[in-house]
C-alpha cells in the first residue's frame, strides 16, 4: 500500500494525547517521522515511545507560549531528522466561563496558548521551510471560531484569530512553496470535551446533522490530507470537520 507521507518529518504540538496524538499515529502509519511536543514532558515521552523507536518518533518538552521553546523544538527536529516538512499547531486549553465570570487571567492564558502559540509555531516552521522551498503548516482552529460559542469569549477569539493568522501567513509564504491551512473541528471525543457536563454534551449533539461526535482519528485523516501532496494546490483554506454542525 502506498504511504502518503513517506520520507516526511512532522512536528506536532500538544500531542501527548487527544487529537495531536491521533495525528501523530496516523502520520507514522503513512510513513512519516514525527516529533511530538507537549507541556506534559513525561506523557509526551511515553506517547512517542508508543509510536516507535528513536528513528521514527521522538518526544520533546515544549511550552508553545514560549518563542524560545518553539525555536528549540524546530531545531531539535532538524537535528534528529534533517528537516521539518509538516508543522501541526495543535496544543490547546480551555478556560470556559461566561464573560461575567471570566477572569482576565483566563482570557490571557487561552490567547497565549492558542493564538500566540500558533503564531510561534507558524513563523518558526515557516522560517525553516522557506529555505527548503517546501512545507505544510496545519493550524487547529475550531468551529467555535466560526460561530462563537457561549462561555468561550476567550477561546472563540483565539480560534477566529488562528484563521486570520493562517490566511495572512499563507499569503506571505505561498510563493516560497510553503502552504498554511486550518482545520475547524466540531465536537470531538477527547479529554477536553469529556470534561463537559452531560447536559452541554447532549445539547451539542442535537446540533449535529450526523448525530454523533467525531473521533480524533477523523481529524487526523484531514490533517494527513493537508500534510500530503494530495492538497498541493491548497493554501489559506479552512476545513470544517464537524459532521455538518454549523455548516
Ligand atoms: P487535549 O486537552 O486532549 O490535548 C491538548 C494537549 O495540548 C495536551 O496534551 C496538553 O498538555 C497540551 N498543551 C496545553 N498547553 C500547552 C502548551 N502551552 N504547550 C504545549 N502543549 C500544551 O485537547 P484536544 O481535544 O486533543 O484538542 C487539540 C486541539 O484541537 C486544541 O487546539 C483544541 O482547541 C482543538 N479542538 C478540539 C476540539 C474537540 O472537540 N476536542 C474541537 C475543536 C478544536
Amino acid at each position: 500500500m502506498s504511504q502518503l507521507l513517506s520520507g516526511k518529518t512532522a512536528v506536532i504540538t500538544g500531542s501527548a494525547q487527544g487529537i495531536g496524538l491521533a495525528i501523530a499515529e496516523r502520520f507514522v502509519a503513512e510513513g512519516a517521522r514525527v516529533v511530538l511536543a507537549d507541556l506534559n514532558a513525561e506523557q509526551v515521552m511515553a506517547a512517542a515511545a508508543g509510536l516507535g523507536d528513536d528513528s521514527v518518533a521522538r518526544g520533546v518538552a515544549c511550552d508553545v507560549t514560549s518563542g524560545d521553546d518553539v525555536e528549540r523544538l524546530i531545531a531539535s527536529a532538524v537535528d534528529a531528522f534533517g528537516a521539518v516538512d509538516v508543522m501541526v499547531n495543535n496544543a490547546g486549553i480551555t478556560r470556559d466561563a461566561t464573560m461575567r465570570k471570566m477572569t482576565e487571567d483566563q482570557f490571557d492564558q487561552v490567547i497565549a496558548v492558542h493564538l500566540k502559540g500558533t503564531w510561534h509555531g507558524t513563523r518558526t516552521a515557516a522560517a525553516h521551510m522557506r529555505e527548503r522551498r517546501s512545507g505544510s503548516i496545519i493550524n487547529l482552529s475550531s468551529i467555535s471560531g466560526k460561530v462563537g460559542l457561549m462561555g468561550q469569549t476567550n477561546y472563540s477569539a483565539a480560534k477566529a484569530g488562528i484563521v486570520g493568522l493562517s490566511k495572512a501567513a499563507a499569503k506571505e509564504v505561498a510563493y516560497l512553496g510553503v502552504r498554511v491551512n486550518a482545520i475547524q473541528p466540531g465536537l470531538i471525543r477527547t479529554a477536553m470535551t469529556e470534561a463537559m457536563p452531560e447536559r452541554i454534551w447532549e445539547q451539542k449533539m442535537t446540533e449535529i446533522p450526523m448525530a454523533r461526535a467525531g473521533e480524533p482519528s477523523e481529524i487526523a485523516g484531514v490533517a494527513t490530507f493537508l500534510a500530503s501532496d494530495l492538497s498541493s494546490y491548497m493554501t489559506g483554506t479552512v476545513l470544517e470537520v464537524t459532521g455538518g454542525r454549523h455548516m
